[in-house]
């Protein structure tokens, strides 16, 4: 298997990093726009090889597509990440640009690529990269729930004082302060969370899942990248090794939940097809409102978008 992951900064190296460790392809290119920093990065990759003891291959280029020929996924994280103060959307414009460019290149050099986008503004993202691969919305989705996901069952372990591998959990809509994390689908070892929280301590975790993003852009400078770029590879892992696992990503949408013509974070079942399944949950009317009000304004994101393509 051929995996390549665009851009070669903190998240797609992490992401790349996880691809080759847990040999999840064989073959990783890693490549960035930044003259010799995708071949650095995959050079030092690639020399944690004898020590971790594995043989997935990580090579780097500087905006050779032709060297991604034939990958059978493609990881976009290329794009400026958050800076303090700034939202996702504000990265709209210049984001919109690279991940457009990245797209029709990868497209070329790989026809039948599954894409997923990791790029911020997430959802958007994921939009324009379907605007241009011009394929499958099948094979056009974005990371987001598998990391929100991550961040709230590890609060809940670390409130609960558990394992993080006996929490599971839902959670839908953008990947933004809208998110919807659902305390009726959560459960620790079957328990459902309720049964162990207190109400008040529950709706803490889920306010601070919906700021993860934001908690750690605050004390880091720049955002995360050791849980978004394992988050990315789990995805990976579940199409190249076609695992039909079960996570919330960013699809799009034609009628499911009531919503078409919107990428937003529903469960889906992931494997060599890329998205093979949506599923549908029973949502109250309580949890049915927060998704239109998070779909709502990754709407009015996606408008944005839409505008400046119109006005191009
Ligand atoms: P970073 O700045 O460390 O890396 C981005 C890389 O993209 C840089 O090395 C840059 O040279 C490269 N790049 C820029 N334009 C390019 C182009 N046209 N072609 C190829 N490479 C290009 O940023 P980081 O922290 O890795 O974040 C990457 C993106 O992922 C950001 O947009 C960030 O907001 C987003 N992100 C999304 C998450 C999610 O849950 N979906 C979580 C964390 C980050
Ligand atoms: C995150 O959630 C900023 O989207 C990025 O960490």
């Amino acid at each position: 298997m051929k995996v390549t992951v665009v851009g070669a900064g903190n998240v797609g190296a992490t992401c790349a990093d996880v691809l080759a460790s847990r040999e999840i392809a064989n073959e990783i290119i890693l490549l960035d726009i930044k003259e010799g920093f995708a071949e650095g990065k995959a050079l030092d990759i690639w020399q944690t090889s004898p020590i971790n003891l594995y043989d997935s291959r990580t090579i780097g280029s500087t905006n050779d597509y032709g060297m991604t020929k034939d990958s059978d996924v493609v990881v976009i994280t290329s794009g400026l990440p958050r800076k303090p103060g700034m939202s996702r959307d504000d990265l709209i414009a210049t984001n919109a640009g690279i991940v457009k460019t990245v797209t029709e290149n990868v497209i070329k050099y790989s026809p039948n690529a599954i894409i997923v986008v990791v790029s911020n503004p997430l959802d958007v993202m994921t939009y324009c990269a379907y605007l241009n691969a011009k394929i499958d919305s099948k094979k056009v989705f974005g990371m987001a729930g598998v990391l929100d996901t991550a961040r709230y069952r590890a609060f809940l372990a670390t409130e609960l004082n558990v394992s993080p591998k006996d929490i599971q959990a839902v959670l839908m809509g953008g990947h933004g302060d809208t998110m919807v994390p659902l305390p009726r689908y959560t459960t620790v070892a079957g328990i459902p969370v309720t049964e162990l929280i207190a109400e008040d301590k529950l709706n803490e975790i889920i306010e601070r899942t919906k700021f993860g993003g934001g908690e750690i852009v605050k004390l880091l400078g720049t955002s995360a990248w050791y849980a978004p770029g394992a988050a990315a590879a789990q995805m990976v892992e579940a199409i190249v090794r076609d695992q039909k696992r079960i996570f919330p990503v960013c699809a799009w949408l034609t009628g499911e939940y009531g919503l078409k013509d919107i990428y937003l974070g529903v469960p889906v079942v992931l494997g060599k097809n890329g998205i093979e399944r949506i599923i549908e949950l029973d949502l109250n009317a309580a949890e049915r409102t927060l998704l239109n009000e998070s779909a709502e304004a990754v709407k009015s994101v996606m408008d944005v978008l839409d505008n400046m393509n119109a006005n191009a």
